[in-house]
């Protein structure tokens, strides 16, 4: 087996424990839950990445069992070239298959990928090389909707008896934020979009020009006191901050702060992976919708002075930003393996330099971008054609990563996409302006 494969099963191996390791500690009960149509439970996610492996890779390598079969139905995700599947709301509906019946599954899964590493001919590695990489990739990221999923799974649970998904360390200490500044950005005839070696989905591609007007960019993550000012002077209380679907979606659901806060004799607490915490008004906002990012916004530009004019970045300003000031992944507070369980919460600006910090980590930033195809883009072949272009519809783009994005799978060029209405991922806010 030459080197490549060799290093490629144990980045796979690596790869699949990570997804089992953060199952570590789920009671039975955790696997089976689904609080809400978005929020698929563990069994799912178990069995979901594996049949990926099962029916792209496997499959065409003539390495497909047969009792697998019965497993096509349920774990279908919205593959409509790959067959008839289990609605998306009926996850948490079901007792078969059992969540051993997943594990066991994974490991056969297991086995029939590293026997195709160890016995493929060179051709037919060559050939199913890039499915494998996507499998790996898709594991990813599914790795982090894992820890937003057993957020919401053990946050809808009756509040006396919530329980952290991990424990790990002390209430944070009370901070205040360094102030937001501005940090000049220089416009053009910009590059953004992936280029040359090394993995990116089809929609971070092709790299391409776009004009951009100079801006400037805020030094720093909006932060939990940020919001809680926004919060004092009644934001969620003025339709006129809100964009018309985001007002309708406050009156309806009855949003008055983010998704997770909740007030106790005065005082907003927050529930987290690690159980519930004071709020920390240095660390960044987390779990609000692109609707509250941009009323927050609004609500800051009509503060005046140095915010005057504030709005969200568009991803193409993101994405320069990023670029030109030092998108740095290796010191994000990113997803590592094994985790650091107590940076599972979302970390204060504090320490990290002058420049712009936090681009990398901590919460995915909305931008004001639709999430459209880049000019000259082409959709993976086969069925993989619907990985992410048929979802160029009605969603906002997210740049960044989050503390749960595995830190070798995210990038500057790294294009997330979610409804705007969407407040159950690690999503915050960056402000921007126009530089007058
Ligand atoms: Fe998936």
């Amino acid at each position: 087996v030459n080197t490549g494969r060799h290093a490629l099963s144990q980045r796979f191996l690596r790869v699949r424990a990570l997804t089992t390791s953060l199952c570590e500690g789920l009671r039975p009960e955790d696997y089976r839950s689904q609080p809400e149509p978005e929020v698929s439970p563990p069994w799912w996610s178990l069995g979901h990445t594996s049949w990926f492996f099962a029916r792209n890779l496997l499959q065409p390598a003539g390495r497909y069992r047969g009792e697998w079969q019965r497993f096509e139905y349920p774990l279908n995700s919205y593959y409509e070239g790959l067959g008839p599947r289990l609605p998306r709301h009926r996850r948490g509906a079901v007792t078969r298959p059992g969540t051993e019946e997943m594990l066991a599954y994974r490991g056969e899964v297991d086995d029939g990928v590293l026997d195709f590493l160890l016995k493929a001919s060179e051709p037919e590695f060559q050939r199913l090389q890039p499915v494998l990489e996507i499998g790996i990739q898709h594991e990813q990221q599914h790795q982090e909707l894992f820890l937003t999923e057993i957020l919401a799974i053990r946050g809808a649970d009756p509040e006396q008896l919530r329980a952290p998904y991990r424990e790990a360390g002390r209430d944070p200490a009370a901070r205040t934020a360094q102030p937001l500044r501005w940090t000049p950005c220089k416009g053009g005839l910009v590059a953004i979009g992936h280029r040359g070696a090394g993995f990116a989905w089809d929609n971070e591609q092709p790299e391409h020009r776009v004009f951009l007007a100079d801006f400037e960019f805020g030094n720093r993550l909006v932060t939990c006191g940020d919001w809680l000012a926004f919060l004092a002077d009644g934001g969620y209380r003025q339709p006129l901050l809100w964009l018309s679907n985001g007002w309708n979606q406050v009156q309806e659901q009855r949003i008055a702060a983010p998704r997770y806060w909740q007030q106790r004799s005065g005082s907003w607490s927050e529930w987290t992976l690690l159980g519930e915490r004071p709020i920390d008004p240095a660390a960044p906002v987390c779990h609000v919708s692109f609707y509250e990012a941009t009323a927050f916004a609004q609500w800051c530009s009509a503060q005046g002075g140095e915010l005057r004019g504030a709005r969200l970045p568009t991803e193409a300003e993101w994405e320069h930003a990023a670029r030109s000031h030092g998108f740095d992944a290796a010191r994000g507070n990113l997803l590592d393996d094994p985790p650091a369980w107590e940076r599972l919460v979302p970390q204060a600006a504090e320490g990290r330099g002058d420049g712009i910090v936090q681009l990398a980590g901590d919460v995915w930033e909305w931008t004001t971008s639709h999430y459209e195809a880049f000019p000259g883009y082409r959709p993976f072949d086969g069925a993989l054609t619907e990985y992410n272009g048929k979802f160029m519809d009605n969603q906002r783009v997210l740049r960044g990563g989050s503390l749960a994005t595995p830190r070798d799978h995210v990038r500057a060029s790294y294009r997330n996409f979610w409804p705007a209405w969407t407040r159950f991922q690690f999503s915050g806010v960056r402000l921007c302006r126009d530089l007058t």
